[in-house]
């Protein structure tokens, strides 16, 4: 299958990844947060193809994109009366949420799950769509089973061109690292899987408590340990470590640094990451990607701060980590 590539700026291609998407293709698709690989919510039979498509177990349950708050209640049942005003705050945004599972919704979504993980993204030329097409659309990340998350259409191509109809070009996706998961309860909350919006940002939104796994669980079906994994292997180093350490013999080896920059690295590839959270997460894929495209057998990543505004990265980046 030849994959087009349509750009988010012409309405027409816009109009043409609805049409697909409709007709029963996939599409992957810019969101704020990675790119998805997109399938119409209400054909179980294009939501299979994803499956297909990733190399990715169908036990795995899917998160279902919505366009409108209306929409919810088509996919989840037992909506707690809580959620709707953590929603007029966080939708559209990098928030999915846990909801018991409406009968409607199909078992190759849930993967045979009682419950189902929903959000309403925030890329805006995605959210029209939904909207306009009054579409609900299942959507991992578009990369192949356990590999790194897309932030760019490039790096879609470089992992699904073929196996899909269309990417969306929507340029670098804004926020970098994947939705945040929320369990909803009739009166607790749970995070799954951490991600931009932490815990503490969540708390004065919320009027339940929220139960925070002290490290990070893997309470998430379909959440590997190793998971995000590039090409080359990687070692998280503090500064002193990538500046001393005996360079590996017959091996390319980049480094990854997030505090100042050095004048130079006795390794092959520098990267210079931002020091903000926010940036460096923005980063955080592309920088993987960008390492195992120069060839990188070895990765030296400076170990980020450990404050609570870096737990998705340190998650990410142990299972990146994890052989
Ligand atoms: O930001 C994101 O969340 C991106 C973009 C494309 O929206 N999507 C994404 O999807 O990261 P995926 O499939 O790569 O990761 C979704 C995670 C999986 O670990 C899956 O197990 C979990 O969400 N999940 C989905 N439905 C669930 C459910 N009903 N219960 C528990 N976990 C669920
Ligand atoms: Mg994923």
């Amino acid at each position: 299958m030849k994959t087009l590539r349509l750009d988010a700026n012409k309405p027409k291609d816009v109009q043409l990844a609805g049409e697909l998407l409709q007709a029963g293709e996939l599409v992957a698709v810019p969101t704020e947060t990675v790119y998805g690989l997109a399938a119409d919510a209400s054909t179980p039979e294009a939501v299979a193809k994803i499956f297909k498509a990733k190399g990715r177990p169908t036990d795995h349950p899917l998160i279902t994109h919505i366009g409108s708050f209306e929409q919810l209640s088509r996919w989840a049942a037992d909506i707690p009366e809580w959620v709707e005003s953590l929603t007029k705050v966080f939708w559209p945004g990098p928030l999915t949420l846990i909801f018991e599972r409406h009968s409607n919704a199909p078992d190759v979504i849930t993967g045979g799950l009682p419950t189902i993980g929903i959000r309403m993204p925030a890329h805006p030329v995605l959210l029209g769509l939904l909207r306009d097409f009054n579409l609900a659309i299942a959507a991992p990340s578009a990369n192949p089973y356990q590999k790194l998350s897309p932030t760019s259409a490039e790096q879609v191509l470089a992992g699904l061109d073929g196996k899909i109809a269309a990417v969306l070009d929507g340029g670098n996706c804004a926020v970098g690292t994947e939705s945040t998961i929320l369990k909803v309860g009739k009166d607790r909350a749970q995070i799954l899987r951490s991600g931009p919006i932490s815990a503490a940002y969540l708390a004065p939104y919320l009027t339940v408590p929220v139960v925070t796994p002290k490290k990070h669980q893997h309470a998430v079906s379909g959440n590997k340990k190793k998971h995000y994994q590039p090409s080359a292997r990687i070692k998280i180093l503090n500064r002193e470590q990538i500046i001393s350490n005996p360079l590996p013999e017959c091996k390319t080896v980049g480094a990854i640094l997030y505090s100042n920059s050095l004048e130079s690295f006795r390794g092959h590839h520098l990267i210079q990451m931002p020091s903000d959270h926010q940036s460096y997460r923005q980063r955080f894929f592309s920088a993987l990607f960008e390492m195992d495209g120069k060839g990188c057998d070895e990765l030296w990543i400076e170990a980020p701060p450990t404050d609570a505004a870096w737990l998705d990265i340190w998650d990410r980046l142990t299972r990146a980590a994890q052989k």
